[in-house]
């Protein structure tokens, strides 16, 4: 039926689907979905190492419940949460010198689930060998509990990337942030950075040069992919480029200040993995890359951040609807996006590519091979999340040109894949983050600002 007007466009509400669906296979996180299956050949954070410092700490991974604890022989297990014995969770259980004993009727397992004993039970000796809890292989990096939840005999060593081990700089442990979302949300909007000039506009805390919109170009690297991000700023050129190490790994590199001098490459900022709760939902682990001098303790940097706004559900209502965030653009397209009614253009190139690098992978998994991204050697991995800042005389061609820029991201890009940015260079290490970056929202006062009707 035509519509009164003459633009078929119009008032087509009555019109449009309403009940999407999500594209399953990469959504779902349980054990044997094709999705879920993939996640499970790699390494994942579950908790923070200071999350187990004072009891068992109850988790919920891959849509799996666990617990997480550290005996005091200094061992960490990764349990099924719910006693073998009869169901009891072992968020209830005590620690022991070895292992962790059930609050109901003292089971004690070990980290690798054995069971170690069986209090009053007469056939404990034969049980003992029959019987056992659910558990997977630990293991501790830069202040985290990392769990392998997958087919044993397929266990990768962990991946070690070229990023942690940076001259003049270390690394800490970051700010736990969950999103009531599914992860794929999170790594799109990490492959998105159309939104930096729009969302981080208006939210106003970033420096004023990220408002500006920039050339974007997206490349596949030998473990996952990356965008470069190209903008004419002031008299110089600043390529931003973020990278995906697959399967829930980004890195936030920095904004562009006043007065930065050039540089070839720089470090991360932020190392972030997203670990699935479930389907819909996650958590994501930051880790800081931070200079070797920087002695502000880890706890209060991670609050200041959090306090910075915008990764979390924690604002005021009215606040996140005048100044929104990262959770309120991903958690707000729903716990699972509907993607069958989504309308695609030509910024969402990142995310097309990072769904088809996806919807490979699974098939991979499927068919027995290892996936993409899958490292199966223990040497140091090239990563592709750096800074480039250059001189904008040095760029051939007018750069205020989006065709320049925009070739000029892909020469960028080219030289990155050639050239690995972080390996072999002179790194500048980061200076420390600007102060407006933890001021509350809305004060660094440059940026696009919100309109005004959305102060009302
Ligand atoms: S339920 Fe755990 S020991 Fe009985
Ligand atoms: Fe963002």
């Amino acid at each position: 039926m035509k519509t009164s007007g003459s633009n078929e466009l119009a008032y087509a509400g009555y019109r449009m689907e309403i009940n999407g669906h999500p594209d399953i296979d990469i959504t779902q996180t349980g054990r044997g979905t094709p999705g879920g299956e993939y996640l499970r050949r790699f390494w994942h954070p579950v908790a923070y190492e200071s999350e187990i410092s004072a009891a068992p700490f109850r988790v919920r991974a891959l849509g799996e419940d666990l617990v997480v604890f550290r005996d005091k022989s200094g061992a960490v297990g990764v349990l099924h949460l719910h006693c073998s014995h009869r169901g009891t969770s072992l968020e209830y259980g005590r620690v022991e010198e070895h292992g962790i004993r059930c609050c109901y009727h003292g089971r004690v397992f070990g980290v690798d689930g054995t069971v170690l004993e069986m209090p009053g039970e007469r056939a404990a000796e034969r049980l003992c060998k029959e019987y056992k809890q659910g558990a997977y292989p630990a293991h501790l990096f830069g202040g985290m509990v990392f769990a392998y939840m997958g087919p044993l005999e397929l266990k990768p060593p962990f991946p070690m990337y070229d990023k942690y081990d940076i001259p003049g700089m270390k690394i800490a442990p970051g700010p736990r942030m969950p999103f009531a979302c599914n992860w794929v949300q999170v790594k799109e909007n990490a492959m998105d950075p159309a939104h930096t000039a729009i969302l981080h506009a208006w939210e106003g805390r970033f420096a004023d040069e990220f408002a500006q919109f920039p050339e974007i170009t997206w490349v596949e690297t030998p473990v996952g992919m990356a965008y470069l991000a190209a903008r004419h700023v002031h008299n110089k050129v600043w390529v931003r480029s973020t990278d995906i190490l697959s399967p829930n790994i980004h890195s936030l590199t920095s904004v562009f200040e006043s007065g930065e001098t050039l540089k070839e490459c720089s470090p991360p900022w932020m190392t972030i993995w997203t670990t699935p709760v479930d389907d819909h939902s996650c958590v994501n682990f930051g880790l800081c890359h931070l200079r070797e001098d920087d002695h502000t303790p880890n706890d209060v940097r991670n609050r200041a951040m959090l306090a910075a706004g915008g990764q979390t559900e924690d604002r005021p209502y009215a606040e996140r609807q005048r100044i929104p965030g990262d959770y309120d653009a991903m958690v707000s397209q729903g716990s699972i996006a509907s993607h069958s009614l989504e309308q695609l253009g030509t910024l969402d190139q990142g995310v097309v590519m990072f769904r088809r690098q996806l919807r490979q992978a699974i098939k991979d998994v499927q068919a027995g091979r290892d996936p993409h991204g899958l490292i199966r050697s223990s040497g140091v991995v090239p990563t592709y999340g750096s800074d480039q800042i250059v001189e904008a005389s040095s760029v051939p061609g007018n750069p205020d040109d989006p065709e320049i820029l925009m070739a000029h991201a892909r020469r960028v890009a080219e030289q990155y894949l050639k050239s690995p940015p972080l390996q072999g260079k002179k790194i500048p290490p980061l200076p420390p983050m600007p102060a407006h970056a933890f001021s509350p929202a809305g004060t660094r006062g440059g940026g696009q600002k919100a309109p005004a009707n959305a102060d009302a």
